[in-house]
């Protein structure tokens, strides 16, 4: 994340600021760029993480601190965009200044992929907290964006379903090792694997609010029933009322007849759980994960992180204040 770089336009925007005002505020000294132009190439000003992260605090852009907010993308189907849209959507937190903890749940550990973490070099993963006890401070890494950490996963966590189940409380593991960090994040940013286990099960518990990444087609139904099954099955047995859930239509093209179809089939289906932006197609997304690195670093105009803006703008509007959580905090 170190190598991500902002041009005086994207900095500005970032920032909340216009052209002039950013120019007056590096007049002022309140923001400079530490990045040395490459030998021979144009003098056009660049800016870091780094300096996006310093500019903020002298600006006093950072936003009020607040309880953490815990937020899991999942889909029982595999391939819907849970990783691709839940690392971008926390890297966008990050850069609105907001401190935010991904959890990487998936032992395929693509989410750390696309945080430019390599899982399998991680000394460990949640499996050490939730198995182990290891204090959770011990196994979150940082990714080079300020603001912005992560739990690595790799392939020690596929095992943690069968580790989880003769344990005391096997349910709720993962939220009281979330307490742990409680204050020091506004946000958890949870990315499920495709399965239905214990692990997700976990997840569930844990989580204020659920995304659920849907591809535009029929298969989808399927999986979104199950879904909502286990949901209702979290309040009945283990009194656990989610926030919020949000359906979220991802990979949409409209140029097919059956992705328009499926998308009003989901529109009368879950009218109150749907999100009214969709995510477009977008090949932007596999060549940013392939350098590790969020849509938003690889070309914050494209089709991708446009949409997945203007989702985290609609979920914002639901939410209402991002920080007034209506589920007590567990004692
Ligand atoms: N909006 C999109 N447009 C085009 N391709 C996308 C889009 N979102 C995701 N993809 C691509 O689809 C594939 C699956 O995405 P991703 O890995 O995010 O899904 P997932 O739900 O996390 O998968 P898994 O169930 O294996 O964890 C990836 O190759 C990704 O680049
Ligand atoms: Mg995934």
């Amino acid at each position: 994340m170190e190598q991500i770089r902002y041009s005086s336009r994207r900095f500005a925007e970032v920032l909340g600021l216009t052209s002039r005002e950013l120019a007056q505020a590096e007049e002022s000294g309140a923001v400079h760029s530490t990045v040395k132009p490459a030998p021979g190439a144009a003098q056009k000003t660049l800016y870091s993480v780094d300096d996006l992260a310093a500019a903020r605090e002298k600006l006093g852009r950072v936003p009020p601190r607040r309880p953490m907010r815990k937020q899991l993308f999942l889909n029982f189907k595999g391939g819907t965009g849970k990783t691709s849209v839940s690392s971008s959507y926390a890297f966008r937190l990050a850069e609105m200044g907001y401190r935010v903890l991904v959890i990487d749940l998936d032992s395929q550990g693509h989410a750390s992929k696309c945080l430019g973490v390599s899982g399998e070099e991680a000394e460990s993963t949640l499996f050490d907290a939730i198995i182990k006890k290891t204090p959770l401070t011990k196994v979150i890494v940082q990714t080079g964006m300020p603001g912005l950490d992560l739990v690595p996963s790799n392939l020690t966590m596929s095992t943690i379903d069968l580790s989880l189940m003769p344990l005391a409380a096997r349910e709720f593991r993962l939220r009281n090792v979330l307490k742990e960090v409680e204050g020091a994040y506004d946000f958890a940013v949870l990315d499920a694997p495709p399965s239905f286990g214990l692990l997700n099960l976990n997840a569930l518990m844990a989580a204020h609010d659920l995304f659920v990444p849907v591809l535009a087609d029929f298969l989808s139904f399927h999986g979104l029933k199950l879904l909502f099954e286990t949901v209702q099955g979290l309040e009945e047995d283990l009194e656990h009322v989610l926030d919020h859930i949000f359906i979220v239509i991802n990979a949409y093209n409209a140029t097919y007849k059956i992705a328009k179809e499926a998308k009003e089939a989901l529109e009368k289906h879950y009218p109150d759980f749907l999100l009214k932006q969709v995510i477009r197609q977008c090949t932007k997304f596999a060549q940013a994960s392939s350098e590790g690195v969020p849509i938003f670093a690889y070309d914050p105009e494209s089709k991708g992180a446009t949409d997945i803006q203007a989702v985290l703008d609609e979920v914002q509007g639901r939410i209402g204040e991002w920080g007034k959580l209506k589920l007590a905090e567990p004692a």
